[in-house]
């Protein structure tokens, strides 16, 4: 088969306008801005407030990254939405962007891989893209954690943010391949680790009524272990494959879990500051909005120029983790 080329057409995101601080914390937990900045690197998180959902802030970052390149709903191919705590189960949140830009000429579907999500949307959104099938290939990560987090566990609820993000991929016209390499991975051994159950409620004439459980619950020092092996074996064979060194990569831009997981990889690809994009001071972890949100927000800051070359990655959830290796075109918006 004669595989179709991508291109990373335009960027988007939207967050909440409510701002927690970590001294906001300290009203309803146990702890401090000294805990929570010192062992994750957070200061503050965007949360949604009771009239918000990650269907909002997924439309308003599909919108955003449509503006930017100037594709049109009815130009839209296909619409892939990563969340792993959607407002609705069914309709998709991806059937309710579709409406809500116009897209009606686009296929819709959710995919549900955590804080991965995002890396997962653009293995299947270039795959698709490479049939020759789609051309116009949007995928969003929107995810409210806020409202599915136990705010009495102070090991989970200080960590998350609310937000949305969204990339917008399309043949590439001039033949030239914006991802350089790609890798998706689960372990599904590792799933007790990090969980959200949707248990529902029995049927009365069956067993009596029990209360759904539908809070996030992680074993976070687990968690790290398994991230600080995993993802970086996971970039350095994405960087064999696109057939690159460390040296030749402009930028990492990680999932913003914790700083110093961050710092781990940092060290390990033997970056100066300037190349490693962060915002978890500000944003938390918006889990698969997270890599679309520093993506976005560090192009709109300048912090990262184009043309240049970076590595994604991503981890959480299932387990799963994922790199990729892209080139960001100049003028990428
Ligand atoms: N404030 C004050 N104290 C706290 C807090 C808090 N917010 N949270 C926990 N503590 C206490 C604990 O009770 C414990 O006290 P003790 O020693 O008296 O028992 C102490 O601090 C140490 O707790 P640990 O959980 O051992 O802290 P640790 O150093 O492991 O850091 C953290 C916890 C930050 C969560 C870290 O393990 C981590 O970042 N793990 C990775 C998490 C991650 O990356 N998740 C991504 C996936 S999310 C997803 O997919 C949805």
């Amino acid at each position: 088969m004669n595989y179709k080329p991508v291109q990373i057409l335009s960027l988007g995101m939207s967050v909440p306008d409510t701002v927690i601080t970590n001294d906001d914390l300290t009203k309803i937990l146990d702890t401090s801005d000294e805990w929570i900045s010192t062992r994750t690197g957070i200061k503050q998180r965007h949360i949604a407030n009771g009239n918000e959902n990650s269907t909002l802030f997924g439309v308003n970052a599909a919108l955003d990254a449509m503006k930017k390149s100037g594709i049109e709903g009815i130009e839209v191919d296909a619409i892939i939405v990563a969340s792993s705590n959607p407002y609705n189960i069914y309709p998709s949140t991806a059937c309710v962007i579709q409406d809500a830009i116009g897209a009606k000429n686009a296929i819709a579907f959710d995919i549900t891989v955590a804080c991965t999500g995002m890396i997962y949307a653009l293995e299947i959104g270039r795959s698709m893209i490479a049939t020759g099938k789609y051309k116009n290939v949007l995928l969003v990560a929107t995810d409210t954690n806020s409202k599915f987090l136990d705010w009495t566990d102070r090991g989970s609820c200080v960590l998350f943010g609310d937000g949305a993000g969204a990339i917008l991929i399309s043949k590439a016209q001039d033949g030239v391949d914006d991802i350089l390499a790609l890798n998706v991975n689960a372990n599904g051994s590792m799933g007790k680790f990090i969980t959200m159950n949707l248990t529902g409620d029995n049927c009365p004439l069956v067993e009596p009524a029990t209360e759904g459980c539908h809070k996030i619950t992680m074993n976070g020092k687990e968690v790290y272990k398994f991230v600080v092996q995993t993802m970086p074996e996971s970039i350095m064979k994405c960087l064999e494959d696109a057939k690159l060194e460390p040296k030749d990569v402009d930028y990492l831009v990680p999932h913003q879990a914790n700083l110093r997981i961050i710092e781990g990889l940092q060290n390990r690809l033997e970056f100066s500051d300037d190349k490693v994009i962060v915002n978890i001071d500000k944003y938390g972890n918006t889990s698969a909005a997270s890599v679309p949100i520093v993506l976005t927000e560090g192009i709109q800051s300048g912090k990262i120029k184009t043309p240049s070359v970076a590595i994604l990655c991503a981890f959480g959830a299932g387990m799963a983790w994922g790199s990729a290796v892209v080139r960001l075109r100049e003028g990428l918006k």
